[in-house]
């Protein structure tokens, strides 16, 4: 299954130049993709599509963004041989995360970037 996420600035909060609608399709879109997960199923966001052929395709009105397509499916029992050494490993193991110091700052942002 793929479903197509999208929405346009005014369906959310707008103040000054902060469109808001971005960050709330994204946190709507992870809890979709966290419910999929404690379904069992797999669910992978996308950005690699051609936005407006998809649009033409699904039917979505020209002043939608077509913000991501979530790929969900089932965990195969074999793992694909295309897939690259890095992914095969990705796939039994949870892939190396940044460390929360590596991108967490407190009280001055500006200090993390002097470091
Ligand atoms: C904004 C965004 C766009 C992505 N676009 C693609 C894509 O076009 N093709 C793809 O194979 N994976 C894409 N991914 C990566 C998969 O969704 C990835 O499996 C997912 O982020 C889980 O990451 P993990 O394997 O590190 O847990 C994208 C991820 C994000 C967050």
């Amino acid at each position: 299954m793929i479903i197509a996420v999208f929405s346009k600035p005014d369906y959310d909060c707008v103040i000054g130049e902060r469109l808001y609608y971005l960050f709330d399709t994204g946190m709507a879109t992870a809890m979709l993709i966290l419910r999929a997960t404690e379904l069992g199923l797999v669910a992978h966001p996308i950005a690699g599509f051609k936005e407006e052929r998809a649009k033409e395709i699904l039917g979505i009105p020209d002043e939608m963004r077509l913000i991501t397509l979530v790929i969900i499916g089932k965990h195969s029992n074999e793992i694909n041989p295309v897939l690259s050494d890095a992914m095969k490993l990705g796939e039994k193991h949870r892939p190396p995360r940044k460390k929360l110091e590596d991108f967490v700052s407190i009280n001055n942002f500006r200090d993390k970037f002097n470091e």
